[in-house]
């Protein structure tokens, strides 16, 4: 079963590098983003979570909680995140879901039997507090990924939860954004006392609201 926008992030108890995690209980009132590694030991996953594990405080400042997965078990995932604090520089700081069963994998359809039929693909699920599935990314596993823009989709997410409005291609925070195209002018004048700029009757911008 694929997992799409808007669904309820499919519940699981698994075990991790940090003990026994039920899903949604761990997730509490935080927003989460559950991301998969083809395997342990390799290359380009190894850089993967070096990068998470440096940049987790951002995580942190945006109440998201991370949780990595790979179909290798929890003894393999201990070992390798060993090599990955000697290579990267930060030791693992958040936990990985030990998968060699699969389930989590098969929940989230995270095994892409086209591109390979044992691993998981890279795959990004950024779920809400309301426990719902907010983003999706599915990258091959030649390419890692960028977590630089999980931040920035977070970021949008937050502020577009918050107030009616969308951001523009390669936004980042603190940049003008869009009225959402359900707002009316009328309501706009109430939602952005402030006034926007109108360059057309569907694409009226105005400074990111705090
Ligand atoms: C890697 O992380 O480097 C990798 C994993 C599986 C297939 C190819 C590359």
């Amino acid at each position: 079963m694929s997992v799409r926008l808007g669904d309820i992030a499919p519940d699981f108890t698994a075990q991790t590098t940090q003990g026994e995690i039920k899903f949604h209980d761990w997730l509490g009132d935080s927003w989460g983003v559950l991301f998969s590694h083809p395997k342990d030991f390799t290359p380009v996953c190894t850089t993967e979570l070096g990068y998470v594990a440096k940049i987790k405080p951002e995580f942190d400042k945006r109440n998201v909680k991370v949780i990595g997965l790979s179909v290798d078990s929890v003894e393999l995932h201990e070992k390798w995140e060993s090599d990955i604090g000697e290579t990267q520089g930060t030791p693992v700081n958040f936990p990985m879901i030990g998968d060699s069963d699969r389930t989590v994998s098969n929940l989230y359809d995270m095994i892409h039997p086209n591109a390979n039929d044992t691993f998981t693909v890279r795959s990004v699920f950024v779920i809400g507090p309301d426990k719902k599935v907010k983003l999706t990314i599915t990258y091959p596993a030649s390419t890692g990924r960028n977590f630089d823009e999980v931040l920035r989709v977070i970021d949008s997410l937050q502020l577009t939860a918050k107030f009616k409005v969308a951001t523009p291609a390669n936004w980042t925070d603190g940049k003008d954004v869009i009225i959402g195209a359900a707002v009316t002018d009328d309501e706009a004048k109430t939602l952005f006392p402030s006034g926007w700029k109108t360059i057309k009757p569907y694409l009226r911008t105005l400074a990111q609201p705090k």
